[in-house]
């Protein structure tokens, strides 16, 4: 038994069909299930939505962090889940986020813009590192816009 943290890092692609507020409703419902299961498991983390991609860093023990990715990957709501990042960790990164979440509000575009991501989000120009700083970055500046 051994209490290292690992971070997962993954990038994914939005499979929500509908308008507007279907996709709403899905986030809603998304948020809803991760912040009951993952806050009983010990997993906390950021899930970003831009340009029809999702990013997710989730952060807590090895065996929560393979079972709740394990359960994510099968979700019908988003597909091509690619792995960016599976590796242990010194300290938590989200640590008061049970999932924190960052979408396509006019707030956060300007936030995008400010960590390069004006022109939508493209994983293929990212690795675990870079997207892990970018959520990081957007989160503290969510963080500092709740204080
Ligand atoms: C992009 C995305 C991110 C998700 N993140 C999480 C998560 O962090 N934790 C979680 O438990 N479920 C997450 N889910 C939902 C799971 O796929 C699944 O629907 C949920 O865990 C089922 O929980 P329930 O059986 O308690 O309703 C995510 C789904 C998607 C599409």
């Amino acid at each position: 038994m051994s209490d290292t943290l690992y971070q997962l890092v993954y990038y994914s692609r939005n499979e929500v069909s509908g308008d507007e507020a279907d996709f709403a409703a899905q986030v809603a419902s998304i948020l809803e299930a991760s912040r009951r299961n993952n806050e009983t498991v010990g997993i906390t983390g950021a899930l970003l939505f831009n340009g029809g991609v999702f990013a997710q860093v989730l952060e807590g023990p090895l065996d929560a962090v393979e079972a709740t990715f394990e359960r994510i990957q099968q979700d019908a709501r988003h597909g091509d889940v690619s792995l960016l990042a599976l590796e242990p960790i010194a300290q938590r990164s989200f640590g008061n986020w049970a999932m924190g979440f960052l979408g396509q509000s006019t707030a956060n575009a300007e936030r995008f813009a400010r960590v390069g991501l004006a022109g939508g989000f493209d994983p293929a120009a990212f690795d675990g590192q870079k997207v892990h700083a970018i959520l990081r970055d957007l989160a503290i500046e969510e963080e500092t816009l709740a204080a």
